[in-house]
């Protein structure tokens, strides 16, 4: 597989953070990943007046995925406001999971970091496996 263009990524990433719709939290987020086949799909918070409604950038980032053909996520970019990396929240890291497995990368302040280092012990499709149902 051909080197991680992070550049190209953050890039992406803050191009989404610039389309949020923060106006309640004033933190607009955006993020951006490789797919295995080689596109690039972005997200950005849509915030909502019933404030627990807000959508974090990495569900419209995993709709992209899904809408646009799918695919498997290789390396992440998340940023806030200011273009500085962001960590992803709990959920998002869950959702980042699903479609990405333990392998996939997420930047960091600290370089690239595995989501499996991300998050520890994830619950994930294999665990549903493993149960017959
Ligand atoms: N936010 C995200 O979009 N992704 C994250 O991983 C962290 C938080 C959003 C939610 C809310 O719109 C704003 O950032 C402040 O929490």
């Amino acid at each position: 597989m051909k080197a991680i263009d992070w550049d190209a990524l953050h890039n992406a990433a803050v191009a989404a953070m610039k389309t949020a719709y923060a106006p309640y939290s004033k933190f607009p987020v955006g993020v951006a990943a490789l797919v295995d086949d080689g596109r690039i799909v972005s997200g950005c918070n849509v915030e909502n007046a019933s404030y627990g409604l807000g959508l974090c950038a990495e569900c419209g980032l995993v709709s992209n995925l899904i809408a646009t053909g799918g695919g498997r996520l290789v390396a992440i970019s998340c940023v806030d406001g200011q273009g500085n990396h962001l960590a992803p929240c709990g959920r998002c890291r869950q959702l980042l999971f699903e479609h990405g497995g333990s392998n996939a990368l997420l930047m960091t302040d600290d370089g690239p970091q595995t989501m499996a280092a991300m998050l520890p012990w994830a619950f994930g499709p294999d665990d549903l496996d493993r149960n017959e149902r």
